[in-house]
């Protein structure tokens, strides 16, 4: 979603807010734009569409200056064009803002602005902020902020120049990530690490309510009513090289192709083969805690979301504990029920999702053990968790989540071993699951090395415009991923369903134009499987299978079958989806798709 670059300093401001903007591009943008001081006032060049266009138009004439800030904007109020483009003045083009996130009672806001004589370019909720800081503005940058912040509601992560107040950036954050990068003699602000990443490691995460002042003699961090805030610095330990394609044609394909490093560094020294167990460091509750949850909320969005569903069987099959999944959108505004033994896990990618946060913090409100499944390091959810596990899958940058859901199934795989070791569940069943999760990598590395049978398969169904997924048990999961990640990157239309449900609705859409695909591993529900598998097959539709063993009662009924090795029955989402993986991917590169940056998405979706 929306990106934040600003730098203060001695270069050239504007190739290097341009070159960190185009770190964020993954993120997902539709229009960009950069405001840089010039010694006599703020200049900006804006552009609809992708980064490259901002380039021409700055190319044009670039404005000059060592300060300055820059976004990459996602539509929310308003089309994607230049108008709308940040960063906005105010009125008097005195104030440049960028702004991530949603100012809630903006419609208020600028009508009692324009009745004071304010006029509007833009048809967005930011460019009222820009002119309530000019209204507020009395000689001092950060107190203009801060006086226009108390004024609105919803959420934000800002940064701010002034033709007034000439010599720093002011940056602000609630409910939207923020950070500012302490470089040698110069500093940045950035919503992102990953923009900032070539020129320091250092950086300071802000938290909701803090200000920060950056200016080229150093910094000050500030709450809302200017009290200066003691706040640690943090070394990013991960490379550019992994924010880098590495040869590989799209982030997307490195990353599903990373899986067998990614899905070993989620496990590295956490688990016990012998003891068949696992050793979760992170989780900071006690052995009576865990034996005393009575039952488990699992909250999450997108691919997340797919594999809380997973996570929900693990639990209630292993540790016999009631588990629920819910969409963090929905379960924030519900009522849910909590008691004290409830324990929340949140899943999420970024740690960064609004809903998923909010649905966190509501959990906790109510008196919830929360535990954060986390892959960035350092984002919000693993800052406000009461505890939690880190994916180490590294940093993803495909739109499309494809590491990050594998490293996410084996982190409750490790959790529900633990819980359910610690409960009822026998050493040699511990032993069995902890050796399927040791023996995943090379598992994952063995299909990999099988991408072309895909790739040829993808040749063959690139021309279809429906898609149905179809699975049981832990696969009707594998299932709805496996759509979705179709859908996302090539955009046709996939479903995914219960593979016995299909006889409730889909099955009407079946005929010979509908590829079906269908995820059934030898596992406690195949036979059932094969039954809807001739369901399918008898009204003509065209079957994939993604199998793990000759089958003699299949024959004559799959048209195109791909074997998985085996593994224990919930584990068999990991290796089912990365064919699914490869699918999505070829099919979209074959129909000349952005891959990594489908249209309308959003990396990390930080407004409700
Ligand atoms: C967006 C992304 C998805 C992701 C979802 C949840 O929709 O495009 O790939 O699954 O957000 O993100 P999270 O970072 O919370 O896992």
């Amino acid at each position: 979603m929306c990106g934040i670059v600003g730098y203060v300093g001695p270069q050239r401001a504007t190739p290097l807010l341009v070159d960190g903007l185009k770190r964020l591009e993954y993120r997902g943008y539709d229009s960009a734009g950069v405001a840089v001081m010039n010694g006599k006032g703020v200049e900006t060049r804006r552009a609809a569409g992708k980064i490259a266009r901002l380039e021409q138009v700055i190319a044009e004439e670039p404005p000059l200056g060592t300060l300055g800030i820059a976004h990459t904007r996602w539509a929310t109020h308003g089309p994607p064009t230049e108008r709308n483009a940040h960063p906005h003045l105010s009125h008097d083009g005195t104030i440049a803002l960028v702004h991530n996130g949603i100012i809630e009672n903006y419609s208020a806001l600028k009508q009692s602005l324009q009745a004071r004589g304010y006029v509007f370019h833009s048809d967005t909720d930011t460019e009222v902020l820009a002119n309530l800081i000019q209204e507020a503005f009395a000689g001092n940058l950060e107190a203009a902020v801060i006086e226009a912040l108390r004024q609105v509601e919803g959420t934000y992560g800002i940064a701010v120049i002034s033709s007034l107040d000439t010599e720093k950036i002011v940056a602000a954050r609630k409910g939207s990530p923020l950070l500012i990068g302490l470089g040698d003699g110069e500093y940045f602000v950035a919503s992102d690490a990953s923009a900032i990443l070539r020129h320091t490691r250092q950086v300071i995460y802000l938290d909701d309510g803090e200000v920060a002042v950056v200016a080229r003699d150093g910094y000050r961090i500030v709450d809302l009513d200017a009290h200066a805030q003691d706040k640690p610095v943090t070394r990013i330990e991960w490379d550019l090289e992994h924010i880098e394609k590495g040869g590989y044609a799209h982030f997307m394909l490195k990353e599903i192709f990373e899986q067998p490093t990614t899905v070993s560094n989620t496990m590295r020294g956490r688990l016990i083969l012998e003891e068949g167990f696992s050793k979760l460091g992170g989780l900071n509750m006690t052995r009576e805690q865990l034996l005393s949850v009575d039952n488990v909320i699992i909250t999450a969005c997108g691919t997340s979301w797919h594999s809380a569903l997973i996570g929900e069987m693990m639990i209630e099959e292993l540790c016999r504990i009631p588990t629920e999944v819910e969409y963090a959108s929905e379960f924030r505004y519900r009522n849910p029920i909590i008691g004290p033994n409830t324990l929340c896990i949140v899943i999420s990618q970024s740690g960064e999702t609004a809903d998923t946060l909010a649905a966190m913090r509501e959990a906790k409100r109510r008196g919830a053990h929360t535990l954060g499944l986390v892959n960035v390091v350092g984002s919000t959810i693993a800052r406000e968790d009461h505890g939690g596990i880190y994916l180490h899958a590294g940093p993803e940058i495909g739109v499309a989540s494809t590491k990050a859901f594998t490293s996410q199934v084996v982190a409750l795989a490790l959790f529900t071993l633990k819980l359910a070791r610690l409960r009822d569940l026998s050493v040699e069943r511990g032993r069995q699951i902890a050796q399927a999760l040791a023996d995943l990598p090379k598992q994952i590395q063995s299909i990999l090395d099988r991408a072309p049978e895909i790739e040829a398969l993808a040749e063959e169904f690139k021309r279809a415009s429906n898609f149905l997924y179809l699975g049981r048990g832990y696969n009707f999961p594998a299932a709805l991923e496996g759509a979705l990640k179709l859908k996302e990157i090539s955009y046709i239309h996939a479903e995914g369903y219960p593979a016995a449900e299909m006889k409730h609705g889909p099955i009407a859409l079946i005929d010979e134009m509908m590829p079906v695909v269908f995820i059934a591993p030898h596992d406690a529900v195949f036979e059932k499987v094969v039954s809807n598998i001739q369901e399918v097959k008898a009204r003509k539709g065209r079957i994939i299978a993604i199998t793990t063993r000759e089958e003699p009662s299949l024959k004559g009924q799959i048209d195109y079958e791909f074997r998985i090795p085996e593994t224990v029955d919930l584990l068999t989402p990991v290796l089912a989806s990365i064919p699914l993986q490869l699918l999505a991917y070829y099919i979209a590169v074959k129909r000349a798709c952005n891959v990594d940056q489908p249209r309308n998405l959003a990396k990390s979706v930080t407004v409700e």
